[in-house]
């Protein structure tokens, strides 16, 4: 949720910014502001909607040539995504603006306190209260060393700004740490003040925040491509951590005891390429041809003499169970690996949505495993699982996507999908590479309990799937194509699958309803008529996985019941199966057809979408990293 980025160096921050937050438009998209300082007064310029209208807006402002700005896109939380409520923020004062990314639960009350000494607030977000607050600390502290309040005296502590730069840094700092640890929730936030010309202040608490090093300049972002450009050394700062930059370098400390805390600094493995559309009308189509890549990527070094080497977990006892929890899309990842999991490792395992899951009571033992999925390693529903589980004292599995990131950190172990930059709000390559992990997982725990797994012929199948994929990724795109012309009329849709393709139809409902809007709903097909068969009608077609496995009799039972009740029906078979039904999709034959059937129900949901001029890569409403409840 919402992308911030700073940056303090010697090129022009302005543009920069601006570039660096359309790297970062993944994360929120419905307004978008930036600041910066021109002869020591804050410039804000913000602006409702995409990026573009705030470039068009700064593209009217005179200079830009300041060295230091920070920027913002938004995902609302507080208040519509409406100009007074995109960021930055200002105090009052103008002594300090700041970019949040994140939720601060005890703003009213912190609102009520500063209203109650004459603040005033033009928006609705919490935001603007924090700024306030961190405003309000520095005018406790300047009044105290210079005797006058920055409110009071704004003029003439620009105009020492130069002679105090030291002191007033100190005491920003102490504003900028207090204020925060008044504030409940999560945060990365990023402050730029006229009373500190030279430095940006940031810190995080449950939100991602990073920074980049490069050659006298330095940058603070929520993700990696905001700076790719200039710099692939990065350093993550944790929870209750903040960091100052400048030009010239940058200290970590601590936000309670304003310690200096030693950092590692990461070489981050891909570049700019691996986060740029390559010549693709959207991100989402890039992710999706690019999968044959991700499926030998995924296995590269994991497979040795016929065995599955998963170093990262040989230190952890083989478990009597395991338990999985995610969101959305790495949820259904999950869900499509419970039968994997249970079939090969022969251990049960039991699926669970992250969000439910950290308010239950949950009954957990030592002796089970625990697994939480996530692409981002963000989403605050999973990363609170997770510290759920590691409170009680049990360790936990991380399968994650993004380097470095919260879960991949706090995680007891964690396996690395490899999938590379996943930049389309909708989730596609991400899910094929955690499936490929499972599948991994779950032959390795076979090989562990030394159960009748058929490990031989799977990995065979996995190592022939990238170049079956690829030689059949375009075909797949025009039948794609030409399916989603056919349905575009539809305003609901059934996807139905059974054993390993229930997983695949909530993926492929999820898919369709996020990108094209058009309602859809997964189900298990033999569930079609305990209910939902009702609502079956020529308006209403489905669309059914029927594998060649030991389920397929029953699921052509399940289609020819909808087909009985004139509903239309698309269904997904393997070469050499044959159904009485009009639209017949063929994929290639293979043991593990949900790697075949995952990347064609996402092209027609993609090519629906595209087909129905929606906003592809950035559905409305939705952001790609989920970090707040
Ligand atoms: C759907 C989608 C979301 C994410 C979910 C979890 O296309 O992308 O449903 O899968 O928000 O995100 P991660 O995997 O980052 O935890």
């Amino acid at each position: 949720m919402c992308g911030i980025i700073g940056y303090c160096g010697h090129r022009p921050a302005v543009p920069l910014v601006l570039e660096g937050l359309k790297r970062l438009e993944y994360r929120g998209y419905d307004s978008a502001g930036l600041a910066f300082l021109q002869v020591s007064k804050l410039e804000i310029i913000r602006s409702e909607g995409k990026l573009c209208r705030l470039e068009e807006k700064v593209a009217q402002t005179a200079n830009t040539f300041a060295p230091i700005s920070i920027g913002h896109t938004r995902w609302a939380t507080h208040g519509l995504p409406v100009e007074k409520n995109a960021h930055p923020h200002a105090s009052n004062s103008g002594a300090v603006a700041i970019v949040h990314n994140g939720i601060i639960e005890n703003f009213q009350e912190i609102k009520d306190e500063l209203l109650a000494k004459g603040y005033v607030f033009h928006s609705e977000t919490d935001t603007e209260v924090l700024a306030n607050c961190i405003a309000d600390e520095l005018d406790g502290l300047l009044q105290r060393h210079f005797g006058k309040s920055y409110a009071g005296a704004a003029q003439e502590f620009a105009e020492n700004a130069q002679e105090n730069s030291l002191q007033y840094l100190e005491l920003m700092e102490k504003a900028f740490a207090k204020a925060l640890q008044k504030a409940h929730g999560a945060y990365a936030v990023v402050l730029l003040s006229p009373l500190v010309p030279k430095h940006i202040l940031a810190a995080r608490l449950a939100a991602p925040l990073l920074m980049g090093i490069g050659i006298g300049e330095y940058f603070v972002a929520s993700d990696v491509p905001a700076f790719l450009p200039y710099t692939r050394d990065v350093v993550f700062l944790d929870d209750r951590e903040y960091v100052v930059i400048s030009s010239g370098g940058y200290a970590v400390k601590n936000l309670y005891t304003a310690e200096p805390v030693q950092k590692e600094i990461h070489h981050i493995p891909w570049d700019l390429q691996g986060a740029a559309k390559d010549g693709f009308k959207h991100f989402m189509l890039k992710e999706i041809m690019e999968q044959p890549k991700v499926l030998r990527d995924c296995l590269a070094g994991r497979v040795q003499n016929g065995r599955i080497c998963l170093p990262e977990l040989d230190n952890m006892p083989v478990p009597e169970s395991i338990r999985i929890i995610a969101c959305g899309t790495s949820y259904n990842a999950g869900l499509w690996s419970q039968y994997y999991l249970e079939q090969f490792a022969q251990l049960p395992v039991t699926v669970e949505i992250a969000s439910e899951f950290r308010y239950r009571k949950p009954i957990l033992n030592s002796r089970e495993l625990i697994v939480v999925i996530s692409q981002s390693g963000e989403t605050a529903d999973t990363l609170g699982a997770l510290r759920l589980c590691r409170e009680k004292g049990y360790p936990v599995l991380g399968i994650c996507n993004v380097l470095g990131s919260s879960v991949a950190r706090e995680a007891s172990a964690c396996l690395y999908t490899q999938a590379g930059p996943e930049i389309s709000v909708a989730s596609t390559k991400a899910m094929l590479s955690q499936m490929v992990v499972l599948l991994l997982l779950a032959l390795y725990f076979g090989q562990r309990r030394n159960t009748a797994c058929p490990a031989e012929e799977v990995l065979a199948e996995l190592r022939r799937l990238p170049d079956v994929l690829e030689g059949t990724l375009a075909d797949m795109r025009e039948k794609a194509k030409e399916f989603a012309y056919k349905y575009a009329f539809a305003k609901s849709f059934f996807y139905l699958g059974r054993g390993t393709a229930y997983a695949l139809a909530l993926e492929g409902a999820l898919k369709l309803k996020e990108l094209s809007y058009i309602h859809a709903e997964g189900y298990a097909t033999g569930e079609m008529k305990h209910g939902p068969i009702a609502l079956i009608d020529p308006e209403f077609p489905a669309f059914a996985l029927a594998f060649d496995d030991e389920n397929f009799g029953k699921v052509r039972s399940g289609i020819l019941e909808v087909k009985s009740r004139q509903g239309k029906v698309i269904a997904l078979l393997q070469e050499g199966t044959v159904l009485d039904c009009e639209d017949l999709w063929y994929i290639p034959k293979t043991a593990i057809p949900e790697f075949l059937a995952l990347p064609a129900m996402q092209l027609f949901s993609y090519e629906m979408a595209d087909y129905l001029g929606k906003d592809v890569d950035q559905p409305r409403n939705l952001a790609k990293s989920v970090t707040v409840e």
